[in-house]
Formats: C-alpha cells, structure tokens, sequence
C-alpha cells in the first residue's frame, strides 16, 4: 500500500462511542478498504489510561490499514496535520444543569478545539461534531477556526436521517434501500423535523406508500423519529453508541465518497439563507454530497406543515446561538 495515511482525530476516544467508532475507522469503514490511516485519540487527563487501553486492543487487531495511533490530552497534538476530526467527547447535562451552564461547559470544549483545529489541522480538514448538543458546538467550533472553511464544519443529523429511513422502510414493508430522500432540517434535538413529505418509496411519494396517513405521521413517526434518543436511553439505560458511531462513519463516508444517484442524506451544515434558515446557523438540511464537497438540494416545494416545523426548530437553533453569543463564545 503506497497511499499517504489519512490523519483521523477522534475526540471522546475513551467513551462508549468512540468504543464503537474506532475498530470502524481503522478497519477501513470511515475512507475505505484501500486508505490507510492514522488515529489520534484525543482525551481528558481522567479519560487517557482508557484511552491508552482502546488503543492496546487497536494494536491487537492488527488492521492492515492502520498506520499509527497517538494517544493524548494536548488538543494541538491530536489536531495536527488533521485531515478528517470527529468531534465526539462533549460535557454531558448533569443533575441541576441549566441550559446557560450547559452551553458554557461545551463552549470551553469547544471554543479551544476549534482554535486548535484552525491552527493545526491540514488544510482540508473536515469536521463532524457529534458530542451534543451538536449543532451549537459545531457552530462555536467554527466560529473559533476562521481561517478554516466555514462549510468544513458539520454537524451529525445522519443518526436521526437513518433512524427515519428505519422507520419508513418498516411502515411500508420494504428494505431500507427502497427509502430515498428522506430529509432531517433543523437541530438535532426533539425540535428536529424528520420530513417524509419529499421522500420516495419504491419510486413512489412516500407519503402514498405509507398509506397517506397523516395522523401517522404526525402522531407516530415524526415524535418516534425526533425523540428517539430519549428512547434509547431509557430503554438501554445508556445514550445511543453504536448507532452513532455507525452513524459517524455513513456521515464522513457519504461526505468523502458522494451521495448515491436518485437520493441525498442529511446534514447539518452552515446555513447560506436557504429556505429561510438564517445564514450562518448550523442546520440540518437534505444536502447531495460529490468529490469531498456538498451543495443543498435546491428547489423543493415546502408546504405549510413543513414550514411550521422549520422554522420552530431553527428558532431554537437561533435561541442556542444567542445564549453562546451572550456568554462570548462565539
Ligand atoms: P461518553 O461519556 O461515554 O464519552 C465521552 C468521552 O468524552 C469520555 O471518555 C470523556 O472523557 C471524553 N471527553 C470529555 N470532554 C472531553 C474533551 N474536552 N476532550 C476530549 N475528550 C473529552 O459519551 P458518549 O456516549 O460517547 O457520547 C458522546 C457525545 O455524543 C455526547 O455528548 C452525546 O450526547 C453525543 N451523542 C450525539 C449523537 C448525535 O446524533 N449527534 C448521538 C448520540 C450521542
Ligand atoms: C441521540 O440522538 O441518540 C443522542 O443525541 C441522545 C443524547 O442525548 O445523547
């Protein structure tokens, strides 16, 4: 194999995501079955021994495509010469957390790795943030790297876009690869809005294919699909961590290598005004991805039903980023 390693920072490496994220990239999942690559871990002083210890068990894989593997607390090491950055560890809400505090805990995540990111990564760096709440900590990251692209920093929605993709496929009794363009717009947080309206089933509106049921959609399959993590959580007892990781790998995977002829996938991306979604946000939006660079579909015809749930979740993406800005985050 003579191809340059690709350098692949992952965040949060010790935690129960990137447990399930990392085997995937040095497997060759994340870039593919012929690119090499290296793993920088980076980690919290109290997480590093873990950290070390995921990377013994990479080491005992002996993957062919995996080159190196660094292990550290210093974001400047794991950052440098970056090629692709998956933001993942981020400060959970604890007992008694306000929003306010929230925010402020991942914006000193946040803020510092971003700068990092702008002052040591290679100039094609891509930047997944995972870690919630995703779509502001993709915002403060990016607002915090201006040297880098502002279109380089993106948040993850691809979990949400394949748990509605799931859904649809089980409604109507077919596989998952009948499900195209199925759109997630907004935040990812129960906010979201799964639209199934410009989806299509089998070559059909999806809508007819799941038995034009209105009351289904509302009722049932927007709530399951917008507040499905909460779900997990209770019924697992932990957040969702294979599935993100899995959802991780299609997000960079699908954004390196372009989005299959006849559909899109979702994700959150700094907005250019389209379809009213103020510029500058970080917001879901349906997205065709080719040669490493992504455009939003453009053009589609969105109803009242849709409009209301755009724009209820975007306010709140816009509520988000003035509490960042009021704390000087951004
Ligand atoms: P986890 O608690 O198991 O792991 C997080 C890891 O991040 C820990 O090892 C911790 O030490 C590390 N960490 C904390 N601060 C760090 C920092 N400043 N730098 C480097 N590492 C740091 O959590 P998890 O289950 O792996 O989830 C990680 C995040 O992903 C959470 O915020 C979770 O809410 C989010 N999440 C997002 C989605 C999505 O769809 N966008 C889905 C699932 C989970
Ligand atoms: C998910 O969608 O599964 C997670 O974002 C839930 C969470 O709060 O970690």
């Amino acid at each position: 194999m003579t191809r340059t390693p690709v350098n692949v920072t992952v965040t949060g490496a010790a935690g129960q995501i990137g447990y399930a994220l990392l085997f995937r990239i040095a497997s060759g999942h994340l870039l593919g079955a012929d690119v090499p690559v290296n793993l920088r871990l980076l980690e919290i002083p109290q997480g590093l021994k873990a950290g070390e210890g995921v990377a013994m068990e990479l080491d005992d894989c002996a993957f062919p495509l995996l080159r190196d593997i660094t292990v550290t607390d210093q974001a400047n090491v794991a950052f440098d010469g970056a090629n692709v950055a998956l933001l993942v560890g981020a400060r959970p809400r604890t007992a008694g957390m306000e929003r306010g505090d929230l925010l402020s805990a991942n914006g000193g995540i946040f803020g510092p790795q971003g700068k990092a990111i702008n002052d040591n990564a290679a100039d094609d760096i891509k930047v997944l943030v995972v870690g919630n709440p995703a779509n502001t900590n993709a915002l403060i990251a990016q607002r915090n790297a201006p040297d880098v692209p502002a279109e380089r920093f993106t948040a993850m929605t691809r979990l949400d876009h394949n748990r509605a993709v799931a859904q649809l496929a089980k409604k109507a009794g077919v596989t998952v690869e009948d499900v195209k363009k199925v759109t997630i717009w907004g935040n990812h947080s129960a906010t979201q809005y799964p639209d199934l309206f410009h989806a299509e089933i089998s070559g059909k509106a999806a809508f007819d294919a799941v038995g034009a049921d209105q009351e289904w959609v509302e009722k049932f399959f927007i709530p399951k699909v917008a507040k499905r993590g909460a779900e997990i959580i209770e019924v697992r007892g932990a957040s969702s961590a294979a599935s993100a990781a899995n959802a991780a790998i299609d997000h960079v995977h699908t954004w390196v290598n372009g989005t299959p002829e006849g559909d899109w996938t979702s994700m959150g991306i700094v907005s250019d005004g389209s379809y009213g979604v103020p510029a500058g946000l970080i917001s879901s939006f349906p997205v065709t991805t080719k040669d490493g660079k992504f455009e939003i579909v453009q053009g589609l015809d969105l109803s009242e039903f849709d409009r209301k749930r755009i724009d209820a979740s975007v306010a709140e993406l816009a509520e988000e980023r003035d509490a960042v800005q009021e704390l000087g985050l951004i």
